[in-house]
């Protein structure tokens, strides 16, 4: 090992989630305590920086809005796999977060009276997505990122790339990692660890996500025994453009835009007649996975199927004061402009419903290591999340996990040594990456990984898709280790982050595809053709799966169902 460093708090992930809780052990604990924030990236290309269309949070009590209703529509749109007691929490917290970040400076748009603005998103009842154009996670991660500098609290680790979460006798240990503008070795230190490092979806090919976003923290936590939680549910998000996946906002759809088959058509009457284009994501693309298997869709010259995005009759003025980001990037790399012309799109993989396992204030199973944001699962979202609760979980339970761990600092342990061995079997393995030897190709590996999930483990899945699908991840898995690393050198070695990432991604695809084949019902995002119904008397709980040299080990737990029963969900 090349350096070794230490903190009190180690945030892995520099998203909204770990800014937030920075900023709030930061503010809690003022000049007596010392961060390191640790990202594979520079701090602002988070993929946080990303998300588009807005933040719900009730702030409009005055005109029939109520976290009653919020909390309803997101155990609803979970069809009900939502921990109920942890639905109130967000929803009881979220208006305060978004007030603070207005105190902060955000940019949030206005209305003309001077309130805040909020739209319509998909399965809300009320039309309580906060936004800041569609630019809103970018200016949330601005907004953190400032506040943060008001606090000599923190060090930053960007591009330091960590391979191994160490556990040693039942806590935190240490991170090691690759620095790698450098190609150093990197041992991290601390009391206490925040695992924030985001979502999985580069498991597929077609995906709204940054080709950074591999999983890493979810993989890396679930080697060192924590258990993974409810990663059969993958959302697919209804407007990826076609070709590239790039995310068209809901709020497309929020501002009033329109979904058209080839016959020209707004289907979406025929599946969700009261709330059409704002049904749940879960219902929206599965609509549209039926109109291109009935045959209307359209089809690109290089056969990628599509349906239509339709915001003409929005105008201009709307167009460019709600929605620029949509207009640059479709005329930029489509060359169509919105205003005058249907957006190509289709479902796309958007988001991990499951993740770390956590309680209800971000803690893991071990004591001193928290998650939060897209990495954990607090069971907030259950089968489906509705659209703008993401970057608002970022928020609640970044602030609610900085909390705890500001809360309980004072009092924890001092770091703990690094346990030479753990470090050693951290080491061996990248060194056996990179020695490697063989006839298989990494890149080609990726993408048939990727295949893989895109073709057997989308919007529609079967037992019989399911099983090729996890036979081919796992044989992936025995081919990669003859998939050389073909730069062999330490500095900025982009061939073995991507070996490293590949492995991540292995790991939890094998999760998620082994979860979905267990789970025989369909229920919020994963619909089973072969199990076309919700079975609440043997699938009303959740996944665990634990790591097993074999494979995962799945065991269950049950949902907390303290105030709505379920019901069929009708929209
Ligand atoms: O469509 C969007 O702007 C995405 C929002 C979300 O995933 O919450």
């Amino acid at each position: 090992m090349d350096r070794e460093l230490q903190h009190d708090v180690v945030i892995l992930g520099a998203g909204l989630a770990g800014l937030r809780a920075a900023v709030e052990i930061s503010r809690r604990l003022g000049g007596r305590v010392d961060i390191g924030i640790v990202s594979k990236v520079q701090l602002m290309r988070a993929h946080s920086v990303c998300a588009e269309g807005g933040t719900a949070a009730v702030l409009r009590e005055d005109l029939g809005d109520s976290q009653e209703l919020h909390a309803w529509d997101t155990v609803k749109g979970s069809d009900f796999l939502a921990d109920q007691d942890v639905v109130r929490t967000f929803v009881e917290t979220i208006p305060k977060e978004i007030r603070q970040l207005d105190h902060w400076g955000i940019p949030w748009t206005r209305d003309a009276d001077g309130y805040i603005s909020q739209r319509p998103f998909g399965g809300h009842s009320y039309p309580r997505a906060t936004l800041a154009a569609d630019k809103t996670g970018f200016f949330e991660m601005q907004t953190l990122y400032d506040q943060l500098q008001r606090y000599r609290t923190f060090t930053r680790y960007d591009e330091l790339l960590v391979t191994d979460i160490l556990v040693h006798d039942g806590a935190f240990a240490g991170l090691i990692g690759l620095d790698t503008g450098t190609g150093e070795t990197v041992a991290i230190r601390g009391k206490a660890l925040l695992i924030a490092s985001g979502g999985g979806g580069c498991l597929y090919g077609f995906t709204t996500y940054s080709q950074t976003v591999t999983g890493d923290g979810m993989a890396m936590a679930y080697r060192a025994g924590l258990p993974l939680e409810d990663m059969e549910f993958l959302q697919f998000h209804p407007t990826g453009l076609v070709p590239n996946g790039i995310l068209m906002t809901e709020a497309c759809r929020g501002e009033g835009g329109y979904l058209r088959n080839n016959r020209g058509e707004r289907f979406m009457g025929e599946y969700a007649p009261k709330l059409m284009e704002l049904a749940p994501r879960d219902m929206v693309s599965r609509a549209e996975t039926e109109e291109i298997l009935a045959g209307r869709g359209f089809r690109t010259p290089d056969g990628q199927d599509y349906l239509q995005l339709d915001l003409t009759h929005l105008g201009a003025e709307r167009i460019n004061t709600r929605l620029p980001l949509i207009r640059e990037v479709t005329i930029k790399f489509l060359g169509i402009d919105p205003i005058v012309t249907p957006i190509p799109i289709r479902p796309v993989a958007h988001y991990s419903m499951g993740g770390i396992e956590t309680d209800i204030t971000g803690r893991t199973r071990v004591p001193n290591i928290w998650a939060a944001g897209e990495a954990a699962c607090v069971s907030l979202h259950g089968a489906n999340r509705l659209g703008s609760n993401s970057t608002a979980e970022c928020l609640v339970w970044g602030g609610i996990a900085g909390a705890e761990i500001a809360r309980e600092l004072p009092g924890m342990n001092a770091a703990a040594p690094l346990p030479a061995d753990g470090v050693a079997a951290a080491e061996d393995r990248v060194r056996h990456v990179l020695a490697r030897e063989g006839g298989e190709n990494l890149y080609e590996l990726r993408r048939e990984l990727r295949t893989t999930m895109d073709d057997d483990v989308g919007v529609f899945r079967s037992g019989h898709d399911l099983a090729e699908a996890l036979a081919r991840i796992r044989a992936i898995r025995g081919r990669m280790g003859q998939a050389p690393v073909a730069d062999k050198s330490r500095v900025y070695n982009s061939n073995l982050i991507h070996a490293l990432e590949l492995a991540n991604l292995v790991d939890l695809a094998e999760v998620t595809v082994a979860g979905a084949l267990a789970r025989e019902e369909s229920r919020g995002a994963h619909a089973r053709r072969d199990f076309p119904t919700r079975d609440d008397e043997r699938w009303l709980r959740h996944t665990l799966a634990f790591h097993a040299p074999d494979g995962p080990r799945f065991d269950h737990k049950p949902v907390t169902i303290d105030m709505w029963k379920p019901v069929e969900r009708k929209y």
